[in-house]
This record gives structure tokens, sequence and C-alpha cells, in this order.
């Protein structure tokens, strides 16, 4: 059975972008595949984190994975940080990597623009996504359009630590939804909905509420015209929204095209918000019920448990082939 891993940063709202781009994917792969999905705690905190804050966004996007019909019986969801064996292969891919390929990764570059301190760990950042990919021998990483660059990189550390110390990882593949891998801000199409975006009404949360939603989508800006048409170089904002309404609604792009031929934007975004709202607002409702439960706390440590068996074992057989003397 073809394997699957993924995981969230917990260092903000999750949005509909994280939602469309990855969650989905995570839900629809896990029927068929064995599937890893993860909070990527050490990820986040190669920028500043309040600790209390650390701690609740932690718990918040693993409840939120449940909420969204992530299955603990189908798939192991966890903390990475519960799984020590990955800071130890993330070590180990960092001695693997050149500066100059961490230095061409695009989301270093953007996180780093301008800044003249810069934290070791934004640098290092793919080496540790690569080690969490590479633990499982993962075949498919469910992830949206900004990560295909720290895939690539992924690829490239495999194929080297294969070719220095014999076969040992398999080479993973992105696996991103076909519209919607890059969701777009509200307030501008050409920036990528983001939950670090200070404009709250450039997105959507996941736990926003119903009437928050509609008036963001209220607001969110459209093109010039008023078709509704799938054209993201000529209509950017409105491809957008039409994207995120083929998720919600379930249908595809030609669909939500023709059930708007001849009508306006008007209608169109009334119908769009309420799609939205009719998946977050369940989603919503079921995190609420996981957060008052102790459920979780048994979820993260089975699945820490199913985890670490299998990235132990990887890591053993790693550090045979690089000649490390096993301890006795
Ligand atoms: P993160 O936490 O920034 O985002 C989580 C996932 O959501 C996707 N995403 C989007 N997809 C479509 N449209 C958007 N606007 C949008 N915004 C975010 C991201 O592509 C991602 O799939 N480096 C990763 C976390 C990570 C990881 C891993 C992922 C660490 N180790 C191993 C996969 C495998 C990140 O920062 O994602």
């Amino acid at each position: 059975m073809a394997r699957v891993l993924s995981g969230i940063q917990p260092s903000g709202q999750l949005t509909l972008g994280n939602y469309i781009g990855a969650i989905q994917n995570f839900v629809k792969l896990q029927d068929e595949h064995e599937c890893f999905y993860m909070v990527v705690d050490l990820h986040a905190v190669t920028v500043p984190q309040d600790p209390a804050a650390l701690r609740e966004q932690t718990e918040s996007v693993a409840a939120l994975y449940l909420a969204a019909g992530v299955d603990p019986k189908k798939s192991a969801i966890f903390i990475q940080s519960h799984v020590p064996a990955h800071a130890e292969l993330g070590w180990i891919m960092t001695t693997l990597a050149y500066m100059g390929e961490l230095e061409r990764m695009t989301q270093y570059k953007e996180k780093t623009a301008g800044k003249t301190s810069i934290p070791a760990g934004l640098f290092v950042y793919p080496t540790l996504m690569a080690a969490d990919i590479l633990i499982y021998n993962a075949d498919l990483v469910p992830v949206g359009d900004d990560q295909k660059q720290h895939l690539e990189l992924t690829r490239d550390l495999a194929e080297r630590f294969n070719k220095r110390y014999g076969e040992t990882f398999r080479l993973p593949e992105p696996y991103m939804p076909k519209v919607g891998a890059r969701i777009m801000s509200l307030d501008d199409p050409t920036k990528k909905m983001s939950k670090s975006n200070p404009n709250p009404n450039s997105y959507i949360a996941l736990l926003d509420e119903p009437d928050v939603i509609r008036r963001k989508i209220a607001r969110a800006v459209t093109d010039s015209g008023r078709e509704v048409k799938y054209d993201p170089e000529a209509k950017a904002a409105v491809s957008n929204l039409i994207s995120i309404y083929a998720h919600c609604a379930g249908v595809t792009v030609e669909e939500v095209e023709r059930r708007y031929e001849g009508q306006g934007y008007g209608q169109f975004k009334k119908d769009l918000a309420e799609h939205v709202v009719a998946v977050l607002e369940p989603l919503q409702k079921r995190y609420r019920e996981i957060r008052g439960s102790g459920e979780l706390v048994r979820v993260l440590k089975e699945g820490a448990e199913r985890a670490s068996a299998v990235a132990e074992r990887t890591v053993a057989l790693v550090k045979e082939r690089m000649g490390f003397l096993p301890p006795a």
C-alpha cells in the first residue's frame, strides 16, 4: 500500500487555502493509502512563538484534522515533536544539503526579504521537511503549490543519499488538487491566501463564524466585466472564487460556469458564501465537540506510537548505512 505523509504548521489560524490545498486531500487519500498526518511544531519554531499560543495552536490544528474528517482509525495523526526521530533525520539531511540549494528556496527568500537577523532554522527548514517525508518513505505528499519546490529538494536529497550510501529512500511525489493548489487572497488575487496576512479580510479562517464568512465573501474583490468565467490570467479574482466554489460544492469548474451563465457576480457570490458555510459550519461543530472531549490526547498518543515505529526503523537503517557505530 502506498504511503502518504503531510503536515501543517501550528502558526496561526488555518485558512480555506490550507483546507483546499491540503486537508481535503488528506481525507481523500486515507481510504486507499497508509497515511501519516502531523502538526509540524518543530517547523513553527523557526520563527519565535509564544509558548502558550504554540500549545493552543498545536492542539487546535490536530483537532481540525479530526473535524475535517481525517479518521484516526485509518490515519496516524500526531505531533512532529512527539517523534524525536524527525529531528535526528533532519540533522542528517542538513549535512547532505548544499548552502546554494537552500538559498534558492523561494519560501526562504520571501520570509527573509529585507531582514538582517535571519534565524538559521529558517534556512534549514526544508531539510527537516525532507526528513519528515523520507522517514516514512512516503510515495505521495498532499500539499499546495507553494510546497512544490521543497518536494523537489526532498527528491534531490533522497537521490543524493541513495547514490552515496545505497538505495534507501523512495522518491516522493507531490499530490495537488488540479484547481485550487494555490488559493489566492480575497483582497488581492496576486497574493496567496495566507494565515500570516495581517488583514483578516484577505482570508477565510476555518473557524470564522458563518456571518463573518458571508461578509468576507461579499467584500472579496472581483474583476472588471460581469461574466463568471474561469480564466486565471484575465480574471484572476473570479477564477479564484470559482475554484473555492468548485471545492466547497463538490462540482467541476465547468459546472460552476454553466450555473452562472448570463448572470452577474452578485448571485454567484451569495451562493458561494452558502457553499463555504455548508462545509465549515459542521466542521466547526465537530471541532468544538473534539476540543471539549479527551479524545484528542488518546488519538495523538496512538498516532505518535504508530509513527515512531516506522520512523525509528528508518533512522536506524540510515545510521547503519552511514557508518554510525551502533550502541552496544
Ligand atoms: P503550511 O503550514 O504553510 O501550509 C499547510 C498546507 O497548506 C497548503 N496551503 C495552501 N494551499 C492552497 N492555497 C493556499 N493559499 C495555501 N496556503 C497553504 C500548503 O501548501 C501546505 O500543504 N512546509 C509546510 C509544512 C510541512 C510539510 C512537511 C508538508 C512540514 N513538513 C512534510 C508536507 C510534508 C508548510 O509550511 O505548510
